[in-house]
């Protein structure tokens, strides 16, 4: 048995973003047929996005997906997971319809089971798995330690998130050029509680920008603050926040 989890576009009628074209007519026949194949699984539509994952003998997931691929009533089909499975997530359900698959019980133990597959998707997956799933909640890098790591970034992250605050930009210019011990940058005090720093590094590493290696020297002095308050003071000016 495999299972195939993919999200896709909606095609939409005019001047309608969310309702998608011919979705009841398709869904029913779709549940009758799956039950014909001994498929289940669960589909769900949302902001213009459907994500559906199929379950069943690998031929006929193969076969039916890749007709539901050149089905005309969507679009730019993204696969999310593809892999051999044991038993199945949604075994009573031919197709479960959800309104939020966020709340659905089955899909999150499915997502919880998986959380290791979660983390090797790419920046386009993750976008696409984040409509339906709240990826910075329960991805496992969310949970991570940063004790005894040295941090770097990789690139800096858009104007966007640098507005929201100060300590961002403080924090991006302290990790710019070079790895930096987490452990200073937590005696340091410069960006707030180990609770706030973990969670802009978190978003960070939700960006994928930053670099996470095990400390080779702890021994860093915290005390560059003179030359990164010029540089914060710099990237102020730059950023026209004063
Ligand atoms: C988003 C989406 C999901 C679909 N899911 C299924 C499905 O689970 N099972 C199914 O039989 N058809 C599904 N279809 C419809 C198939 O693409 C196809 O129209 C259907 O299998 C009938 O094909 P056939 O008449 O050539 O046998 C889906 C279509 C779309 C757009």
């Amino acid at each position: 048995m495999k299972c195939i989890t993919y999200v896709s576009k909606v095609v939409a009628r005019k001047n309608s973003a969310v309702i998608p074209v011919g979705f009841a007519n398709m869904f029913s026949a779709a549940r009758k047929k799956n039950a014909e194949l001994q498929i289940t699984g669960l589909i769900s539509c949302r902001s213009g996005y459907y994500i559906q994952h199929l379950e069943g003998d690998n031929n006929i997931v193969d076969q039916l997906f890749s007709k539901i691929k050149s089905d005309s009533r969507h679009h730019q089909v993204t696969v999310l997971f593809e892999f051999e499975i044991a038993q199945r997530s949604f075994p009573e359900w031919n197709m479960k319809l959800v309104a939020t698959a966020n709340e659905d019980a089955s899909f999150l133990k499915f997502m919880d089971q998986n959380s290791g597959k979660i983390s090797s998707l790419d920046n386009t997956q993750r976008q696409l798995l984040g409509i339906f799933y709240g990826l910075k909640s329960s991805s496992p890098n969310s949970r991570r330690s940063y004790e005894g790591k040295s941090l770097m970034l990789l690139a800096w992250p858009d104007l966007m998130l640098l507005r929201q605050s100060p300590t961002v930009i403080k924090l991006c210019a302290q990790l710019t050029a070079q790895p930096y011990p987490y452990n200073s940058l937590l005696e340091s005090r410069r960006f707030g509680t180990q609770r706030q720093l973990d969670k802009i590094l978190q978003k960070f590493e939700t960006l994928e920008i930053l670099s996470v290696t095990d400390s080779l020297k702890q021994n860093i002095p915290v005390n560059r603050v003179g030359s990164s308050t010029r540089f914060y003071s710099k990237m102020k000016t730059f950023l026209g926040l004063r």
